[in-house]
């Protein structure tokens, strides 16, 4: 079996606010897609990471990981590819799929704005999937109780049409890990419309195979918002001390 990670980075980033593709935002001083492609090379499942750089940045990425190399231990069994990436979230996870070598039988898709994630939960998942599982994706319970309400334009007050039960609900993180077969058959089956799928388990749930979940981590967080930046430099800092 051999295990590769996808990493798409070809996201703009808007909600952390003005500036470079947030992949290339730095944490501590090294770039969150250096930390996300270190979190998976970890894992010693994974011998082929990856990277779908924004479509007019991949030579630029591609130096930036060169500035940054591996540990030499972890770059003799890792190598690292980039890859031009495209308009959404999906067509890039599709243009990562497209770049894998024929003897790659198992995925993990992890998003680069999750560069944090512990390697016992990268080990789970690809773990979970040689064991047989179609798509696994790593999840917490969650804090807050969660409405679905009908959205309304401009801050109107917005209706609440239901309230899920909390317990039974997981918020999913990455890397989720697939057989490659089934993750490429979702990926041309499944087209979705506006920013396509937020998640490619998602996409294979549409397909009719099953998905399990496996216990996440809180330091697999996604840095979306300028907030998670200040908690992501505790957390390295934490790490160090
Ligand atoms: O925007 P969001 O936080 O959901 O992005 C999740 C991941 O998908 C990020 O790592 C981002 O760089 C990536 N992405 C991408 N191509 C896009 C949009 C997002 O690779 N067009």
């Amino acid at each position: 079996v051999r295990t590769a990670a996808v990493i798409p980075a070809a996201g703009r980033g808007v909600r952390l606010g003005p500036g470079a593709p947030k992949a290339l935002r730095a944490l501590n001083g090294t770039p969150m897609l250096v930390h996300a492609v270190r979190a998976m090379a970890a894992s010693r499942a994974v011998s082929l990471v990856v990277v779908v750089a924004p479509s007019d940045g991949a030579t630029e990425v591609r130096r930036l990981l060169d500035a940054h190399p591996l540990a030499e231990s972890v770059a003799e069994k890792t190598e690292v590819v980039v890859v031009p990436g495209g308009q959404t979230r999906q067509e890039s996870v599709r243009l990562g799929l497209a770049a894998l070598p024929e003897d790659v039988t198992v995925v993990l898709v992890h998003d680069a704005a999750r560069p944090l994630v512990p390697v016992d939960v990268v080990d789970a998942v690809a773990g979970a999937v040689r064991a047989g599982a179609p798509a696994v994706v790593p999840a917490l319970p969650l804090a807050d109780t969660v409405k679905q309400v009908e959205p309304r334009p401009g801050g109107e007050p917005e209706p609440v049409v239901g309230t899920p039960e909390r317990a039974r609900l997981r918020a999913v993180q990455t890397p989720q890990g697939f057989d490659r077969a089934t993750l490429v058959e979702a990926h041309e089956r499944v087209e979705l419309a506006g920013e396509g799928a937020t998640d490619d388990a998602g996409m294979v749930e549409r397909i009719g195979r099953d998905v399990v979940v496996v216990p996440g981590h809180e330091e697999a967080f996604k840095v979306t918002r300028p907030l998670d930046l200040v908690l992501a430099e505790a957390v390295l800092a934490r790490r160090r001390a």
